[in-house]
Formats: C-alpha cells, structure tokens, sequence
C-alpha cells in the first residue's frame, strides 16, 4: 500500500493506530488523508470524470456540477439489509433488524478481508454540526468511494480543522466500502461499484457507537455522517443524554410585523421536509428562512427551551418534482456547485426530471444511460422515467438563497412548534394541534405515510405507520424511544417553554384522486395559524382528535378559485368514520411494542377512541 499524502500532524495516535488496523483488513493499493480543500474536491471530480463514473455538466448551464449514474441496484437506503447490533436483540426493538453484534461483525469481516483491492482507503475526518459547537459531533469515515468523500464535503464539515478540534477526545468510527475489490488491472469501466443486495450491510453497534457499512455506495447507506451517525447512533446517546436526535426540517417563520418564531417538522422520507424548509410563503409580509431541512438534534438550554441545530451543511434532495414553481429556492441552491445522482442529461449538458417545470427535450440520456424520448414505454406499456423517482442533488446549503444568517449559529435557534405529518390521501386534516406533549407524543407515535421511492424494498404507495418520521432511523426500541419523548416533556414542563405539537397533510385526495391542497407556498397558510397559535393569537376548536384551526382562520386569501370554502372545511373536519378505521391501525401498530409501549400513549389511545364515540 502506497500512502498518497501525509498523515496529518493533528491526527491522534489512537486515529492512526485504528486507520492501519482497517487498511490492514481491507487492503487498498493507497490510502489518503481528505483535507476537504477545494483542490482535493476539484481534482477528485477531475478523477471521477476520467475514469467515467461521472459527466462533468456544461459549465455554462450548471458550473462546477457533475452527474453520476447508479447502479440500477443501488438507488436508495435498504432497509431490509440496515441493522441495529445490540448487545441484546430486545433493545433493537420490534421496528429494527438485527443480528449479534459478534457473528455480524465475523461475517463482515469476512467481507471487508481484502475488499479494497485497487482501490484507494479514503480517510474523511468530519464535524456534524458546526465545527467546535457543544452540541456538534465529530465522526472519521473511512471508504474506498470518492463518490462519497465528495459527497460528504458538500454534507458535512470535512477536514483538518476537525482533527485539531478532536485531538484525542472520541469520534464514531464510520467503516464503509463499496463491496466491490478489483482484480490487478480491473478497472470500474465506468460502472458504478456495489455489491450484490445480500451482501450488503448497513450496521449499527449502538453500544459501541461504531458504524459499518457494505456493498452500496448511495446517499443514506454510504455518506455515514447522515442516517447513520445523525440519526441512528445519534438516537442512542440523545436517549443517554436527554436530548433529541430527529428526522426534522427547521425553518425560520418571520410575520409581518417581523416577529420570528422556529418550527421543526418530521415527514417521512420524500414527504416534503426540504420543500417546506425553503418555501416562499404565498401569504402576503410572511417569510421562510432554512436552517435545515432533514436532520435536527436539539437541546435543553437555561430557560427550558430546546434549542436546535442543524448537523449537516448541505441538502441531498429529491429532485422529481423540485421545480421553479415548487420550490425555487431548492432549484437556485443546486443551480451550481451541485452533484447530481441518477437525473436524466440533456443533449446540450445539462439535467433534466419528472416535474422540473420544463418539458422534456425531444432526446434524453435517462438515469440507466439510455437514449430517452417523450412518451416512451416499456414493454409493458408503462412509461419509462427519464429520471429515478429518488434521484437526488446534493447541494451547498450557503448556496440556498434562502438560508438563515444564522443557521450555523452553534447555540442553536430556539423551537416553538413541531410538525408532524405524511402522506394521507383520507381521514387526517390539513393541520391540528395537539392538546397537549403528552398528546403530542401519541401524534407523533402514530404518524401513517404512504410509501416513498426512498426505499427500495418496501411497496411504494401502501400506508405504513412510520412513528416520528424515525421508523428507519431509530437506534434503540422504538417503545424506550416514545417514552424518552414522553421524559422529555416532563423535563421542559417545569419551565413551560415547550414547543407545541401540530400534525400535518399537505396530501389530501379527493374523489377523482386530485390533492385537495395546492401545498407547497401556500403550506404558509396552515404555518401562519401555528404561528398564531404559539403567539395566542389564532383561533381553534376542540375536537375529537385535537384543535382544529376555525376554518376562519386560514387564511385563503388569492386562493379562493384552488380552494373552495367547501373543500376548506372538508379539509378541517374530523371524519369519524376514517378515524374509526384509523384507531383499529393505530392498535395494531401499538401491539408490536408489547409492555414497552408506555401507559401514557395507551391512555391517549383510550381517550380518542372515547372521544370518536
Ligand atoms: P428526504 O430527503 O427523503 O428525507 O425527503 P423530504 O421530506 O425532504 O422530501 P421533499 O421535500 O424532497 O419532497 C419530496 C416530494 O414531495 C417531491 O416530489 C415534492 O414535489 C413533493 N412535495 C413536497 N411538498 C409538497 C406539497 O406541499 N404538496 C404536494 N402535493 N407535494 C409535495
Ligand atoms: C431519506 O431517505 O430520508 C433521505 C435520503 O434523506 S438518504 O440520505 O438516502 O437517507
Ligand atoms: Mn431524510
């Protein structure tokens, strides 16, 4: 093994000592130390670009953008082959895998032995949050993708700054490898490297907060930082710690008379966090500002406020559907400086998808690398998409012109509202509140979406309770985890400056399977009434299921011909008999947890069955 640069004066011995043991297992041809300059990132693309596995975009039209194409394989998270390794299976809880830390770490040792042949190891020190910030973490990637090392320079803060951070305070170890080892002289022929989908492992040792992946190479199971690290280690020390590790977007919300307030939402994978967290309010004087838009930890400060950051600092986006209409600041913030993964290419260099607001051009390279036109279908005639529905960009978040100065503040910004939502296209509201934490939690606990192309081995299109929006993203028992929601309501009831807890549905149908919202910079309206009501300003309802805004008070100005007064108050009514059907999921999804399931949530359960009569 060749060394390509020097081992960086700030790294530990404890650093380097664990670097050598991996290379010995893993056996590259070279090994690298990332200093996450702009030289490394530009010469890494140069790499990529030579050796086919990506398309340097007209500069002219995307500068300083390229466009990988993934194996057809490999295109989303696989929750089938994702582990929580605990010591004890029970503490993994009914919601995850799981296999013995120690046979699983045998059998994919046993994959990891040699894995790295032609290849180069990549090490990537990284700071989750801004570098230095008390409520920041600092984990060190190791892989053989620099698919991923230049991934995680736009996601994360990468370099030596973050070693000099560290000196010899603990990081999460993060080991990934495509799974794909070169015989001598084999190169990747520009064919995106992964393993074959029983080979692949995303592990987590919750214990020993390690993390270990194998055999894909994209978004959530390869950039460590993310899902892995943010979220499912994460989960596990907020739980020791008392704090929140959550899949939520944070947007800053201004009024008119420019009093602010921030708010966090937690939709379910491509269920709407990134477009929320950046939307131009269609309401007259308001504004949106992104602090983020997929991940928020959060933490108590003196007064009993939770205060959140955002740990990343760029966006991994869905692009279908993201268009100048939709969500223009998405398209300003991915309009350079961009990678962009498995979207359709133009014939003049540029990207093209489903819903970019444009037509698509009479010839296309589709996301497989094949020639694309208008209208094709396959062989049995459906239509073929020029872009994978999870085709993603990953972008600056200083490129977002939406950004909030102080989105990297390292105290964090202080929280007044959760969202919860997904989506439904029967029985749940635009928006409710909840009367309560307590309810709250039992709103959250029961969250229902229909499936997303996020995920590549559950049926995309059936409903599937997805608690908090963290059903693929919870290290621990997902019962241990409503009750670490519940103490933490407790926790912030003595100062009474706790956010108050909303659900959301931007995906109402109606009868001919059109949604019943226009969504997207009108969702400003159903914001503004949960401004209203953590001002005590807006008028609500007791009802069965929580408080429902009066249908007065959203205000429907400039929308009148969308939304009809009727279709209003279809949207904010309780439909009893949706709900019946509901309380009958709700308890078969409640069944799983068993006695973890806290007395709490079954008490909120009783109530609403009661209520619905
Ligand atoms: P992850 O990055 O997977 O966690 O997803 P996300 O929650 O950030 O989802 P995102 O905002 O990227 O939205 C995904 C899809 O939902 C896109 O195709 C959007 O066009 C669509 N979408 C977002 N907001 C709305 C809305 O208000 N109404 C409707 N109808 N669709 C929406
Ligand atoms: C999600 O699936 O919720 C994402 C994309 O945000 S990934 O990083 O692939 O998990
Ligand atoms: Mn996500």
């Amino acid at each position: 093994m060749i060394q390509l640069n020097e081992t960086p004066k700030a790294a530990s011995a404890k650093l380097v000592a664990w670097v050598k043991e991996w290379a010995a297992i893993c056996e590259p041809d070279a090994l690298y130390w990332c200093d996450g300059s702009r030289a490394e990132y530009d010469r890494l693309c140069e790499e990529q670009i030579k050796s086919g596995l990506a398309i340097r975009l007209n500069p002219k039209k995307r500068p300083n953008s390229l466009l990988f194409r993934s194996d057809p394989s490999d295109v989303a998270r696989v929750e089938k082959r994702t582990f929580i390794a605990s010591e004890k299976q029970e503490d993994a809880g009914p919601t995850n895998n799981w296999i013995a830390p120690a046979e699983l770490k045998k059998t994919m040792l046993g994959l990891y032995k040699g894995c790295m042949h032609g290849r180069t190891l990549y090490v990537i020190p990284f700071s989750m949050g801004p570098v230095g910030s008390k409520i920041a973490k600092i984990g060190v990637e190791l892989t053989d993708s620099a698919y991923v090392v230049i991934n995680m320079i736009v996601m994360t803060r990468v370099g030596t700054k973050v070693l000099e951070t560290l000196g010899n305070g603990e990081f999460v170890p993060c080991v990934h490898s495509v799974g794909k080892p070169l015989a001598k002289g084999e190169s990747d022929n520009g064919k995106w490297p992964c393993a074959p989908m029983e080979q692949k492992y995303i592990a987590h040792f919750p214990e020993t907060r390690e993390i270990w992946s194998y055999g894909s190479g994209y978004g959530g199971n390869a950039l460590l930082g993310k899902k892995c690290l943010a979220l499912r280690i994460a989960t596990v020390q907020a739980r020791d710690e008392g704090w929140l590790a959550e899949h939520m977007l944070i947007l800053k919300l201004t009024n008119p008379k420019g009093e602010v307030k921030y708010v966090t939402g937690a939709f379910p994978s491509a269920c709407g966090k990134t477009n929320l967290a950046m939307l131009i309010p269609t309401l007259k004087g308001w504004k949106v500002e992104t602090v983020g838009d997929d991940i928020s930890w959060m933490k108590f400060d003196e007064e009993g406020r939770l205060r959140a950051i955002n740990p990343e600092a760029g966006f991994f986006g869905v692009a279908p559907g993201t268009s100048m209409k939709s969500n223009p600041n998405a398209m300003l913030s991915c309009s350079k400086d961009t990678i962009f993964t498995n979207v359709a290419l133009t014939d003049d260099g540029d990207v093209w998808w489903e819903g970019i607001g444009v037509d698509a051009p009479a010839h296309l390279i589709d996301w497989k690398g094949n020639d694309w036109k208008p209208g094709q279908v396959d062989a049995d005639g459906n239509p073929v998409k020029a872009a994978h529905p999870n085709a993603r960009f990953t972008a600056r978040a200083c490129n977002c012109p939406a950004i909030a100065p102080e989105w990297e503040d390292p105290n964090g910004v202080p929280i007044s509202a959760f969202l919860f939502g997904g989506r439904r296209p029967s029985t749940l509201p635009l928006i409710y509140q909840a009367r309560d934490w307590e309810h709250g939690v039992f709103i959250g606990s029961t969250v229902g979406s229909e499936v997303t192309a996020a995920t590549l081995d559950v049926k995309v299109g059936t409903v599937r309770r997805d608690p908090f929006a963290m059903l693929p993203f919870c290290g621990y028992h997902m019962g241990d985890y409503f009750a670490h929601w519940l103490k933490i309501g407790e926790k912030g009831a003595a100062k009474g400056n706790l956010p108050k807890i909303f659900c959301v549905n931007w995906f109402r149908k109606n009868a001919e399977g059109k949604f019943m919202w226009p969504g997207f910079g009108d969702n400003s309206r159903p914001l503004a009434w949960v401004f209203g009501r953590c001002a005590g300003t807006a008028d609500g309802v007791d009802t069965a299921i929580g408080v429902l805004p009066t249908p007065e008070s959203i205000d429907l100005t400039g929308i009148e011909d969308q939304v009809s007064k009727e279709d209003l108050a279809k949207l904010l009514s309780v439909d009893v008999e949706g709900w019946k059907k509901e309380l009958a999921m709700i308890k078969e999804h409640y069944a799983k947890f068993g006695s973890k399931l806290p007395k709490a949530l079954v008490k909120q359960l009783e109530t609403l069955e009661a209520r619905l009569g």
